[in-house]
């Protein structure tokens, strides 16, 4: 049976139910009618399916986890994040996923946002290409896409509700570019819409934006699914063209069935909506038929690797202290819990139950062999080490021709649901930078974060700063292997690290009055704002060292 002939058989209720979720991961089925259920999963940056085991509680299967968005795009390399989003795609086929609840592409309008980790750029144009790769390589293995979060959200602080307040130049040039590039170059199976407000309209009510841009101006021929509860009044959804309400809710056919019977909505809507819906549903079914059922796990996690040295990013290297040469020292003192236990990725709904975790430990120990010794030193938690844990990671600074010192945005700092208080790190880990710094001139301090740090407090105390962004699961031996030279970094960072929180345009207008957030800085967001202004930052757009030498001469 084709589309249409299906539309003549459903009854209404059959109509109404299509339009909402089954449950949390799959779309309605109507089996006297031959229409199945779609399982959809999130991402972006790895294969986050949930599964119930036999006592009825929830648990996550396993997966690679890939480098977060921001670590891909400090790639610069859109091939990279093709060969990513084709293995994501082939986890997910293997898994019986149809869709991947990713790209995230919003603009990181301020640094404090706490998904940072899995968003791409400040800019639209790297944001929308790197979206499109991503696009590209999950559908190219017969995988659905769902490109969110559509528009704005830009913040999550009061996510469900905010008011993005902005002008149409800047919402048009900035917010809602790396979607239109994203849409028109890959054509993503679903956009997801975001859950704030836009210029006083919910995103799952805004015809403006679902139907006018997206479809109208941009050609989008997919469906477009709510973000998880982001559906206010199913009906106003419906007439924004919003074809899947995710996930289940109890309120929605009640919703339909009154607005029908007022006249609010109409039959024919309804069947507009239906329409789209078997489209995407009778794709997904045909795409199952091709798609691999299984994937090469070390050939994913080598993936992974190669991903996290092309992200990892060289700040500082002041008289080339880095790569560390067995010839230049006999013993490091490596500092920091996070030698051991890596921060990977940020929290929320794209945490990755990660296959497996290289430590940088481990890998450092391997690489040092027997030339190199090696001391480790937890350090910086007292509740973790102990009080005397400070100071036994000074004495080994101390007696060490390098300490390397691990630091970063633990587990709770970077998420979804929340955003920074500051973009500095903790207390604690500047406090034991600038002790161990104190203790050996020949600081080299490793950063794992999701998004830029404000490091200006001890950044001029060391003499070498690696930034390995959240990294996945090979975050470990990709660092080890930066630390020692066996790759050379290339990373090149796509926010700017501004040198304060006061100095980022956003400021004073974040997070807004708790119902309105005012885009007052406009097309000022990132390097446009601190180029225009001629702003210092700590570290532009762009930056990124290498252990290469340059030189060049007679130029013509
Ligand atoms: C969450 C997130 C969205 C995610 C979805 C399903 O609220 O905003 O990114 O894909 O719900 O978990």
């Amino acid at each position: 049976m084709n589309c249409e002939e299906i539309i003549k058989k459903m009854n209404r209720d059959e109509k109404i139910a299509l339009l909402t979720g089954k449950d949390s991961w799959h779309t309605v089925s109507l089996d006297r009618l031959g229409i199945p259920s779609i399982a959809v999963s999130d991402g972006p940056h790895g294969l986050r399916k949930i599964g119930t085991d036999a006592n009825g509680k929830e648990f996550t299967y396993k997966a690679t986890c890939f480098p977060t968005a921001s670590a891909m795009s400090a790639t610069w390399n859109t091939e990279l994040v093709r060969k990513v989003g084709e293995a994501i795609g082939e986890e997910c086929g293997a898994m019986d996923v149809d869709v991947i609840l990713g790209p995230g592409t919003n603009i990181k309008r301020t640094p404090l946002c706490g998904r940072n980790f899995e968003y791409f750029s400040e800019d639209p144009y790297l944001a929308g290409e790197m979206s499109a790769a991503f696009i590209d390589g999950v559908q190219s293995r017969n995988v659905g896409t769902s490109l969110k979060h559509f528009a704005a959200n830009n913040q999550e602080y009061d996510r469900f509700q905010i008011n993005a307040d902005i002008d149409i130049r800047t919402l048009r040039e900035i917010y809602l570019k790396p979607f239109e590039i994203a849409v028109r170059k890959a054509k993503p199976w679903t956009v997801m819409c975001a859950y704030n407000r836009l210029n006083g309209i919910y995103c799952s009510e805004n015809k403006f934006l679902l139907n006018d841009i997206l479809r109208e101006e941009w050609g989008f021929d997919g469906i477009v699914v709510s973000d998880w509860g982001a559906v206010h009044d199913r009906a106003k959804s419906l007439l924004a063209s919003l074809e899947l309400e995710m996930p289940f809710s109890a309120k929605s056919a009640d919703n339909l069935k009154k607005a029908l019977d007022a006249g609010v909505i109409t039959e024919n809507e309804i069947d507009n909506a239906v329409r789209k819906l078997l489209d995407f549903i009778f794709k997904a079914i045909e795409s199952r038929k091709k798609r691999t059922k299984s994937y090469d796990t070390s050939e994913h996690h080598r993936l992974a690797k190669e991903a996290a040295l092309e992200a990892i990013t060289l700040l500082k290297n002041d008289e080339g202290i880095l790569p560390i040469n067995s010839k230049k020292v006999r013993k490091i003192a490596v500092i920091g819990r996070l030698a051991q236990e890596p921060a990977i990725q940020g929290e929320g709904s794209s945490h990755v139950e990660a296959n497996l975790t290289d430590k940088p430990l481990d890998k450092i120990l391997e690489l040092a062999g027997n030339d190199i010794e090696v001391e480790y030193q937890p350090a910086y938690h007292t509740w973790d080490t102990g009080i005397g844990g400070l100071n036994k990671a000074m004495d080994a600074a101390m007696n060490s021709q390098m300490a390397v010192v691990f630091v970063g945005n633990r587990r709770g700092v970077e998420g979804e649901g929340f955003d920074r208080q500051s973009i500095r790190l903790s207390r604690e880990m500047e406090d034991v930078i600038l002790r161990i710094a104190e203790c050996n001139p020949n600081t080299v301090v490793v950063v794992q974060a999701g998004s830029a740090i404000d490091m200006s407090s001890w950044i001029g105390r060391v003499k070498a700063v690696v930034f390995t962004w959240f990294a996945g699961q090979a975050a470990g031996s990709a660092i080890a292997d930066i630390l020692f030279g066996v790759s050379n970094p290339c990373g090149k960072i796509a926010e700017t690290f501004p040198c304060s929180l006061e100095d980022t345009p956003a400021y004073g207008t974040y997070p807004g009055n708790g119902y309105v957030s005012r885009y007052a800085e406009g097309i000022m967001v990132g390097y446009r704002y601190y180029d225009t202004y001629k702003k210092d930052v700590l570290f532009p757009f762009g930056h990124g060292l290498s252990y290469t030498s340059f030189e060049y001469g007679d130029l013509k």
